[in-house]
């Protein structure tokens, strides 16, 4: 029942992401479909060159075992003969477990439900796209916190399906344009700081950074002792391609420097300020040193398999690496922690933490929108969202699982970092940008991508981006 959009970009980034194909035949593949620069640069920044001989413990997706601990919702209407075609998480680590979800829903429902696997690269063009043509292709999706803003105009309304639930208010306000429920909550997300407690230890350090120079200074130290013996060894590893998850990584560098967060909710482009380009200049500074001068291509599961190759002293990535880095088959099982992000120290300066999270979004052009609906309520419910936090630590959007001992049992942290992820964290400009998202974001990772690399300087490339901003601004 897995099944891919029938898509010749689809196919080139899946055969990219899982290194199926070098990355000269990726080119090569990418010329012959005509398609754009920008859109072979996001397809590259995938691409798996280690595929072929990741390690297991960088996959365990197959290792997972077939019975998960989803239990199925009462009530579910009777829905033979209906058939819906959901686009979920991409093929990876997560994927296993939405299969799962659908099997039960069709089992309980007798509706068919085709998994189509989403695009671990540009998502959100192949959305958009879909979209604009009113094809019923897709009828639910996993759609971004981001994305309420950019897809209201195609959504079915979902406020009649909340019901008893009681998700977090700052997401369903977030879900909510122009009084319509364009998503329902399904996960919420924030960016953490993963480290190696006995590498801390053997270098007799106290504890996790606090500020990002502490962590630079750390990493530093330990990649100096570590390197005679693993050469594969480094220091921080995070998401540092030229797509969505640098905006995260760099929005959080500069917010908790005391930088804003690009464009404030008011609608003006703060962008350009001197404790913002202090901290992309410091992220700069990593790049060749204490990290991968290839973490300027990589995404989250490059950051992941470094990390989880037992070679990288901290990460930064999203909470759903825990229950990979905890899983039995981990080498890192027993030597690693997480703690909230390290923070600047600007005036201003404050931990920082990006909002992430999904939410399930019903298509208008949907042809089966009763079962459609059905489906995304079923996702969202308490049960499914225990099951997801238990397996694959999914951060809840519903209060009351944080107080769940299971829950709690295979995520101890929930508790800890309870108010980060309940509202704590910080937006990205989505809200005032509404549906130029997209594009704001698109210029932002582009700048910072240039400052990484080093192929522009910070602050013209900075002015330029603010200047940017402005234009999408006068659009909105
Ligand atoms: C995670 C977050 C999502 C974010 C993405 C970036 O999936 O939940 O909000 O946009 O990472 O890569």
């Amino acid at each position: 029942m897995k099944q891919y959009l029938p898509n010749p970009v689809n196919e080139l980034m899946k055969a990219s992401y899982t290194g199926q194909l070098s990355r000269r035949d990726v080119m090569k593949r990418g010329g012959a479909l005509g398609l754009s620069a920008t859109v072979m640069g996001t397809i590259l920044a995938s691409h798996n060159a280690a595929a072929q001989d990741a390690s297991p413990e960088a996959s365990p997706a197959a290792a997972q075992p077939a019975g998960w601990s989803i239990v199925v919702p009462e009530g579910l209407p009777d829905l033979a003969g209906a058939t819906i075609s959901a686009m979920l998480e991409p093929d990876g680590p997560l994927a296993a477990f939405d299969q799962a979800s659908c099997d039960m829903f069709a089992e309980a429902t007798g509706a068919t439900v085709n998994y189509i696997m989403g695009p671990p690269t540009d998502r959100l063009v192949v959305m958009q796209q879909t979209m604009a043509a009113e094809s019923s292709d897709i009828d639910v999706a996993m759609i971004d916190v981001i994305w309420p803003g950019i897809f209201a105009a195609h959504a079915v309304d979902l406020s009649d399906q909340v019901g008893e639930v009681e998700f977090f208010e700052r997401i369903q306000e977030n879900n909510t344009v122009d009084g319509m429920l364009v998503g329902l909550p399904y996960f919420t997300d924030a960016g953490l700081l993963y480290y190696r407690t006995d590498l801390l230890e053997k270098y007799g350090f106290e504890g996790p950074p606090t500020t990002w120079q502490e962590l630079t200074d750390m990493a530093t130290t330990i990649v100096e002792g570590e390197a005679a013996a693993n050469t594969a060894f480094t220091g921080f590893t995070f998401q540092g391609g030229a797509y969505e998850g640098l905006t995260c990584n760099a929005l959080e560098w500069q917010y908790s420097n005391g930088g804003g967060s690009i464009i404030e909710p008011d609608g003006t482009v703060s962008m350009n300020n001197d404790q913002a380009k202090a901290a992309l200049e410091l992220a700069a500074s990593w790049v060749g040193t204490i990290s991968p001068e290839a973490v300027t291509g990589y995404m989250e599961e490059d950051a992941r398999a470094v990390w989880q190759g037992g070679n990288a002293a901290f990460m930064r990535n999203w909470p759903y690496a825990y229950s990979l880095s905890a899983a039995s088959d981990s080498v890192i099982r027993d030597v690693f922690a997480i703690t909230q992000l390290p923070m600047g120290d600007g005036e201003g300066a404050t931990h920082a933490a990006t909002l992430g999270g999904w939410q399930m979004f019903v298509s208008r052009y949907s042809e089966n929108q009763d079962a459609a609906k059905a489906f995304a309520k079923y996702m969202v419910s308490p049960e499914l969202q225990k099951a997801r936090a238990i397996e694959r630590a999914a951060l809840p959007t519903i209060g009351s699982l944080y107080e769940d001992e299971d829950i709690l049992a295979a995520n101890p942290y929930f508790e800890t970092l309870f108010d980060v992820f309940e509202s704590g964290s910080v937006a990205r400009p989505s809200t005032p940008t509404a549906d130029l998202y997209g594009e704001a974001s698109l210029e932002y990772f582009s700048a910072v991508s240039e400052i990484l690399t080093g192929s522009a300087e910070v602050d013209s490339r900075v002015e330029d981006l603010a200047a940017s901003l402005e234009d999408i601004m006068a659009d909105v």
